[in-house]
């Protein structure tokens, strides 16, 4: 799709929070953008629950995107992810999660991601959310535009996460991304830069072929 349909996009796509409506829509989507497999529930939460920042782009009425996000407190972060935040932020901090974004094919590299996304990091900076540090997701080490979005939307490597997934009875890897928010930090160590400079470099031979994934930094960037 070219640039001209993106100015031209950019003017007719709204943005409205999910409902429960949706739920036939979104679950067709979202089967269409992942390789995993969502319970009935889930998508039930998502388009109903106040529990879930659920946002979608839509053009002509139609679904075209959507962002689904949950803010919770950092006592609620899975182990694997634990160490998202420095250890002196209390367990009262809050952490975004991003259980969700995807663009239907023939409307992505028009910036409806970005969007999206600008639209939760707007929504944290806000002063109800100053108390939320991070926002992090998940991603599966072979998705090379999640990868490729995430870098370009200031996202950094936390964690590498072998046999995270299991897909059509496989294992496979995954990545935590984190950015940083209203001054939260990552854990500090004596081998931070050390772990940090491995993670990068473990994305960078898997995505040997493109240059994009150079490391640019090995510190947190802090919106
Ligand atoms: C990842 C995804 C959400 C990106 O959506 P999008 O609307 O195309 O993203 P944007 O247009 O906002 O991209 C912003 C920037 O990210 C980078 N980017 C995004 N997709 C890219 C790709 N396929 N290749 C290289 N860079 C890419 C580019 O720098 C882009 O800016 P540019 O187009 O001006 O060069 C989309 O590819 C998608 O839905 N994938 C399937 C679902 C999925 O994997 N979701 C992520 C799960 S963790």
């Amino acid at each position: 799709m070219s640039k001209v349909l993106s100015l031209h996009l950019q003017q007719e796509v709204q943005l409205r929070f999910l409902c429960p409506g949706d739920l036939v829509e979104v679950k067709k989507l979202c089967a269409d953008w992942f390789p995993i497999e969502y319970p009935d529930s889930w998508y039930d939460d998502i388009t109903s629950s106040s529990r879930f920042f659920s946002l979608a782009a839509t053009y002509h009425s139609r679904i075209i995107g959507l962002i689904v996000a949950e803010i919770k407190p950092k006592v609620k972060l899975n182990k694997e992810d634990a160490d998202i935040l420095a250890t002196c932020f209390p367990p009262t901090v809050q952490v975004a999660y991003i259980l969700s974004l995807g663009v239907v094919e023939d409307f992505r590299r028009n910036g409806i991601a970005s969007l999206l996304l600008d639209s939760l990091l707007s929504h944290l900076t806000t002063k109800e959310f100053f108390n939320c540090k991070a926002v992090y997701l998940h991603v599966l080490e072979s998705n090379g535009d999640a990868l490729r979005f995430y870098e370009r939307r200031n996202f950094r490597p936390h964690s590498f996460l072998p046999y995270y997934y299991f897909i059509q009875g496989k294992s496979r890897h995954g990545y935590s991304y984190v950015l940083y928010t209203n001054g939260g930090q990552p854990p500090w160590s004596v081998l931070y830069p050390l772990i940090k400079y491995l993670i990068y470099s473990h994305i960078w031979i898997h995505c040997i072929s493109i240059p994009f994934f150079i490391p640019k930094s090995l510190h947190p960037i802090t919106l």
